[in-house]
């Protein structure tokens, strides 16, 4: 049977947009900036993504596009059947621990669309009575449980239906329409008064609050938001067409993804300003901050809707990214069916995620590192994983992978002439400069 692939230029693009653009732009970007030196923070995230994840992003790009197999595959036949192959099985594990917390949130998205459109946050309620209802919401059992569920099976029919008619199209539609909404709300929200203070929160530079940790949560925040480390860029371009350019697909992705992330910042901070409180950060920021503002402002009803449907949007093409590296292996290397490979792993994300959903209520009394159960997941998977997981391919392309074979890859054959021009500079990068900067920023980062 003729594997499934992209058809287009442009589905390839959005898909692999959806899968970075997600809960790491809207909750933790803008945040993050805010925090650690506003433009200060901003450079330093600049030039981390584009010469440290890019070439890793370009190293997943020409793993998966050379051997157009799913991850655990793809790191075994490359390297001639070798232990490689256990690399390739971890980024398939990880991104289905990330789906199980991911789909936690996204269920709370979809909790509190539903509670936008019944107008919960247009009568000016006060911030306790938003908090209350968060906590009451989270901490509770059947609701969380039921939203995590619904999110998770809409992840894994758009899965199940495939490459090009359900991940592919679903993106088309959804990708454009989060831009619009995201950009529109930013439109709004700058024209509030009182906006500039938001604005000077993520835009003044303040150089002082750089040190080794900001760098290295700028290096994590990256690594999130572009997907890395986890097979997803992998497996998706593993369904790319081979006449499609490397280089453009991955830059073109990183951009989106960092315009997005400061479209999100500015549609956010400036609001949340404008009504003088200060913003917290992860799902304080979404669940608490912002449906108080929305309470406060003119059609803050509406704006609400729209931004949990964006919201929701953004969370289901990241987590179908995460889904499908595991779906293609069983599909390859197992011999399941897409249906029957879907339904194992629903099972399996499913209780994962419904331990991560009661370790807010019920199961709260249970404290790893000092946090419970979800905040361990996350941290491991975002601080720890994702990081052995980017080491381990750039070293795989740089020190296992035949440089002639990478530069035929990226160049396609050696028809891109820019590519080619360029091959020098990205190999030395793969080879020294990111495996150095990962080791050395993840190590600053622990002190
Ligand atoms: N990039 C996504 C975000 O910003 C998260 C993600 C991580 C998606 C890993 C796929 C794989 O929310």
């Amino acid at each position: 049977m003729k594997r499934d692939s992209f058809g287009s230029r442009f589905g390839a693009l959005v898909a692999m947009a959806g899968s970075a653009v997600g809960l790491g732009n809207l909750w933790r970007f803008p945040y993050l900036v805010g925090e650690n030196g506003g433009a200060a923070f901003i450079i330093i995230y600049v030039i981390l993504c584009f010469f440290i994840c890019l070439p890793i992003f370009m190293s997943e790009f020409i793993v998966g596009r050379r051997s157009q197999k799913n991850a655990y595959s793809a790191f075994r036949d490359l390297s001639g059947g070798s232990a490689w192959r256990w690399v390739g099985l971890f980024t398939i594990i990880v991104p289905l621990i990330v789906l199980s917390y991911y789909s936690v949130i996204g269920g709370w998205s979809i909790d509190y669309l539903l509670k936008s459109l019944t107008f919960s946050f247009t009568g000016g309620e006060s911030q306790s009575a938003i908090n209350t209802m968060f906590t009451d919401f989270v901490t509770s059992t059947g609701g969380p449980l039921l939203a995590h569920t619904a999110f998770l099976l809409v992840t894994t029919l758009i899965v199940i239906i495939g490459i090009k008619d359900g991940i592919e199209k679903f993106s088309k539609v959804m990708m454009p329409l989060l831009f619009f909404i995201v950009i529109g709300i930013a439109i709004y929200s700058m024209t509030l008064p009182g906006a500039k203070a938001g604005l000077d929160y993520l835009f003044n530079p303040d150089f002082s609050k750089i040190n080794g940790k900001t760098i290295a949560a700028a290096l994590g925040q990256a690594f999130f938001s572009l997907s890395l480390g986890f097979g997803t860029i992998m497996t998706y371009a593993s369904y790319v067409d081979k006449k499609e350019n490397t280089l453009f697909q991955s830059v073109a992705t990183a951009s989106s993804d960092l315009v997005f992330a400061l479209v999100a910042g500015t549609a956010i901070m400036p609001a949340v300003f404008a009504f003088g409180i200060s913003p917290q950060s992860g799902p304080g920021l979404v669940f608490e901050t912002l449906p108080y503002v929305f309470g406060q402002m003119p059609a803050g009803g509406f704006i609400a809707i729209l931004f949990f449907v964006a919201l929701l949007v953004a969370a289901i093409t990241s987590s179908i990214s995460m889904l499908e590296v595991a779906v293609a292996y069983l599909v390859e290397e197992k011999k399941f069916s897409r249906i029957g490979a879907g339904a194992l792993l629903f099972a399996i994300c499913w209780v994962v995620g419904a331990v991560c959903t009661l370790s807010f209520g019920p199961l709260s009394h249970i404290k790893i590192d000092g946090g419970n159960i979800f905040d361990f997941f996350d941290n491991l998977s975002s601080n720890v994983l994702m990081t052995l997981g980017s080491l381990l391919t750039v070293l795989f392309v740089g020190w296992r992978l035949k440089k002639t074979d990478v530069y035929d890859e990226f160049t396609n054959g050696g028809t891109l002439s820019t590519n080619a021009k360029i091959f020098g500079v990205l190999w030395f990068l793969i080879r020294y400069i990111c495996p150095l900067a990962i080791l050395i920023i993840f190590i600053s980062g622990l002190f």
